[in-house]
């Protein structure tokens, strides 16, 4: 194993007898040490088992993996996506200011500039009610159909930036369970509902199948008008053509923006009519703020390189198999499901760039829900179960109710009593004492301790920010981006191809036959069995 590794894993051995409340009592001035801000984001990872000398020897893993050369290398637009031949510029599509970006040799910037001038004006003319529908009223909804990358962003940006939607409803269709399509099409208007498809690729099977649906809804009440309800976003041109979409309402994105990295061009278009330039162009300028300090940050001080070395330690140091997402804050609902698909799609590889097996466990399972909701589902494993989970915390000083702020407090107050539980928990004596409180005594009196007692010495980290803005909300998804990059550059993978995903894909194009009828003997019997199962006649309703 490689020295530092070794250094790690021998420095946990020795040290893991001290708890992180110790760590506290040894060091008066832990948080000071163990946290760092960048405009206006704290991240707090005192709550950790991690000590100076850990955290150093994380950072001469950062130095040692060349990150600060891996970095300039994607900002510059270096071919670092190896596996696709491509560049990995989604921070150009948020760049701020005129310093070309280029791509084999021609500035990109001009293009995104003038993509996002479009969009802006379209998603403007939406808003104002000047681009009519098809009978010459307001559009009403948009109905933005896609799926992975080109649902998750604009779902979870929508949600969250909910006190500043100011224009039309926004729907999202993504399964291809025509449930999904049913349920957020009815009670809809096709006369005055707009359709985004949207799909980099305009191939992607559940897309292409709901698009078909819509146009079908839309056709059955406005003929050939209907024909002026759909747009675009996409990388294939080509594709969109092929469909029926005029030039004018396509917005395409060059290859080199990942699905799961693409919240911030075209996919964003749904957020952008939604609330609006202003808040769009604050949400691009609070990611870009970050870019800014992912850049320039001294390693020891920068958010996403700490967050990554944190969950390092915690998934192949401490063994830690899972990371939960709990944000207080419940318009980041979508949040955890978002960071799934950033996380896991991103760093769930098995081997390295130079295709050899990879040395140690790499992307960590991501889940998560939001509180206080948690605390009364899951939470109770988080605090006594057998697994220990690093839990990571949002939360905002002030939320946008002025009028509910003691709500807020409560809010607050939940998310700093976990991660203090996590950490503390309850030793045998006190809950021995509790137990006796309670009445109990003799033998229940020590068996009902054991069950009051919780092991604490739970890792938690959380970030803190003044309030779920736009700005506020593009830092946190580029911090989170930032901290995957770290993390896949540090286990030396490729944190930007999704060669996992094509296998399932092939097979469900092998398995429709079997299911509509067709007989296909190849497959195993589990699968035989099940496609009798499931072609077996509808039940009576
Ligand atoms: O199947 C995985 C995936 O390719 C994701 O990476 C992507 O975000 C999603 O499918 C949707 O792809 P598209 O935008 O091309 O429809």
């Amino acid at each position: 194993m490689n020295k530092i590794w070794a250094e790690l894993v021998d420095h946990r051995r020795s040290t893991s007898a001290t708890t992180i409340t110790e760590l506290f009592q040894n060091n008066p001035s832990r948080f000071q040490s163990f946290s760092a801000e960048s405009d206006g984001i704290l991240l707090d990872y005192s709550k950790t088992s991690l000590d100076e000398t850990g955290l150093e020897l994380l950072l001469e893993l950062a130095e040692q993996a060349d990150l600060g050369s891996r970095i300039t290398e994607m900002f510059r637009g270096d071919q670092i996506n190896v596996t696709e031949r491509r560049s990995v510029l989604h921070t150009a599509l948020r760049r701020q200011g005129d310093t070309p970006v280029l791509v084999a040799g021609e500035d990109v910037m001009p293009d995104i500039r003038h993509t996002l001038q479009r969009m802006e004006s379209f998603a403007g003319a939406i808003r104002s009610g000047d681009h009519k529908t098809a009978t010459g009223a307001r559009f009403t909804d948009v109905v933005n159909i896609g799926i992975g990358g080109s649902d998750l962003g604009p779902v979870m940006a929508t949600l969250a930036l909910s006190p500043y939607h100011d224009g039309p409803r926004c729907h999202y269709v993504s399964n291809v369970d025509g449930a999904d399509i049913t349920d957020r099409l009815r009670g809809l208007d096709p006369q005055t509902t707009l359709i985004i498809i949207a799909s980099k690729t305009f191939t992607t099977t559940e897309t292409m199948t709901n698009a078909e649906t819509a146009i079908a809804w839309l056709r059955a009440a406005l003929g050939d008008q209907a024909s002026q309800h759909p747009a675009a976003v996409s990388s294939a041109r080509d594709k969109t053509a092929a469909f029926g979409i005029p030039p004018e309402r396509v917005f395409g994105f060059a290859d080199w923006v990942g699905g799961r990295y693409s919240i911030w061009g075209p996919v964003g278009l749904s957020t952008l009519i939604a609330v609006g330039r202003d808040n769009f162009r604050a949400f691009l300028s609070g990611a870009a703020a970050m870019d800014q300090h992912f850049q320039t940050a001294d390693l020891r001080y920068n958010l996403p390189v700490l967050l990554g070395l944190t969950g390092l330690w915690h998934s192949n140091i401490c063994g830690y198999a899972t990371r939960a997402i709990l944000p207080y804050e419940h318009r980041l609902a979508r949040l955890p499901a978002y960071l799934q698909q950033l996380d896991m799609e991103s760093n769930g590889k098995g081997v390295t760039l130079d295709g050899s097996k990879v040395a140690r466990a790499s992307g960590p399972i991501v889940w998560g829900e939001p509180g206080t909701n948690g605390q009364h589902a899951f939470f109770q494993l988080l605090h006594q179960g057998t697994h220990v989970v690093p839990a990571e915390f949002l939360i905002a000083a002030s939320g946008h109710e002025d009028a509910l702020s003691h709500q807020h407090d409560r809010l607050k107050a939940n998310c700093l009593a976990q991660s203090e539980a996590l950490m503390t928990g309850r030793s045998t004596e006190q809950a021995r004492r509790l137990a006796e409180s309670r009445g109990y005594g003799g033998d229940d009196l020590e068996r009902m301790a054991a069950h009051l007692t919780l092991p604490g010495n739970r890792p938690s980290i959380t970030l803190a920010y003044p309030r779920l803005t736009p700005f506020a909300l593009g830092q946190l998804i580029a911090l989170y981006e930032h901290r995957v990059f770290t993390e896949g550059v540090i286990w030396g993978i490729n944190s930007f191809d999704q060669w996992g995903v094509e296998l399932g894909k092939e097979l469900a194009v092998n398995l429709l036959p079997p299911l509509q009828g067709a007989s296909d003997p190849s497959k195993d019997s589990s699968t035989l069995g099940l496609v009798a199962k499931l072609t077996q006649p509808k039940p009576a309703t």
